[in-house]
């Protein structure tokens, strides 16, 4: 009996894919290998391959018994997003269409899906619950909303169970300091931040300094890596103990602006890490926190690695040791 775990070799399914090893779970990973890295798998059978390809899937379910899926392969560039929205819809929405088919046809009746804070777009309050309304302001939020409420039918229909993970921002790297974060191109703030140090960029870009923050700066929600990867082996024990599907925030609950975080990457690093203000990006909430109350409460996960400044050096740990990222 194994988990299928789909974009498995990216960095937020690698985690997790090292977190069901120490758990002696059997992993079977499927990755088209578009973001994700070999080097980045610390164990699993790896099917090279894309999730809409049916023929390849087929092969991938007749030679295991999958008996759950968790599902991280998608598109989540939310600049490409709005160039191409086909892209997304194609790889999100039509590639979970066609892996709920397959599950179906296998009688794979749980998934676990990476879904994420901008299904809520601007929010009205914060911190945001699972109860705030859901008006994504961009097509990557909107493909994965449309992947929520795929998965909603298709427990209607078929009983195949589902939870939702709407995730925050997730940093960080593995304590083993053998995996971290590889994107490419890279558009999240903590590795771009310690690119500088890195010495692959001059300085760090502040997109806006007039959002109606204590300094100016948008504020965001950083979780460890590996809490996030621990609250999908807590959501799958929620399904294996016959829990109905549901959706939960994965967040800190704390706020740091993007001046805080580059000043946090400083202390950690030693280095001056200049920045350069720019304007606002369309699209850029102000604050964005979570509510994890539910995921406290239902799963009884909560974050153990919830100190910033070790996250951040986790992230650096890494990267120092990987200044070019994985090299396959
Ligand atoms: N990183 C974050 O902070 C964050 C926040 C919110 C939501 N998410 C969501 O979490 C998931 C994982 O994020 P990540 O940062 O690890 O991304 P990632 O790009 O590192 O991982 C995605 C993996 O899926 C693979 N993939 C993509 N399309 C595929 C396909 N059609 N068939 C097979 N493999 C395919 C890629 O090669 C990659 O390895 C994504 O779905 C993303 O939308 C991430």
């Amino acid at each position: 009996m194994a988990v299928l775990v789909t974009g498995g070799a990216g960095y937020i399914g690698s985690h997790t894919v090292a977190e069901l090893i120490d758990a002696k779970e059997e992993v079977v990973v499927v990755d088209n290998l578009s973001q994700g890295h070999r080097q980045a798998l610390l164990g699993g059978k790896l099917y090279v391959g894309d999730i809409r390809d049916a023929d390849f899937m087929e092969t991938v379910f007749k030679e295991n018994d999958i008996e759950s899926v968790i599902h991280f392969a998608a598109y989540s560039l939310v600049g490409e997003s709005m160039q191409n929205p086909a892209k997304y819809y194609d790889n999100n929405v039509y590639g979970t269409q066609r892996l709920l088919e397959i599950m179906k046809k296998y009688g794979t009746k749980r998934i676990v899906f990476s879904s994420t804070a901008a299904t809520y777009g601007e929010p009205q309050t914060v911190p945001i619950e699972e109860t705030a309304p859901t008006q994504p302001t961009n097509t990557y939020g909107e493909t994965k909303l449309s992947m929520e409420k795929m998965m909603k039918w298709f427990d209607a229909a078929h009983g195949i169970k589902y939870v939702a993970l709407r995730y925050f921002n997730a940093a960080g790297a593995h304590h083993s300091g053998r995996i971290g974060e590889d994107h490419s191109p890279e558009t999240h703030l903590v590795p771009l931040i310690l690119q500088v140090p890195l010495g692959k960029r001059e300085h760090v870009s502040i997109f806006g300094d007039d959002y109606p923050t204590e300094d100016g700066t948008c504020i965001r929600d950083y979780l460890h890596v590996s809490d996030l990867a621990d609250a999908h082996l807590l959501a799958l024990e929620r399904l294996r103990s016959g829990g109905e599907s549901s959706v939960y925030n994965l967040g800190s609950g704390k706020g740091f602006s993007v001046k805080e975080m580059i000043d946090v990457a400083r202390k950690v690093t030693g280095h001056p890490i200049p920045a350069v203000l720019e304007p606002r990006r369309a699209g850029d909430p102000a604050v964005l926190i979570a509510s994890s109350a539910k995921a406290k409460r239902e799963l009884n996960w909560s974050p153990r690695r919830d100190n910033l400044e070790e996250i951040v050096e986790s992230a650096w740990n890494w990267h120092r040791q990987h200044p070019d990222g994985f090299t396959e």
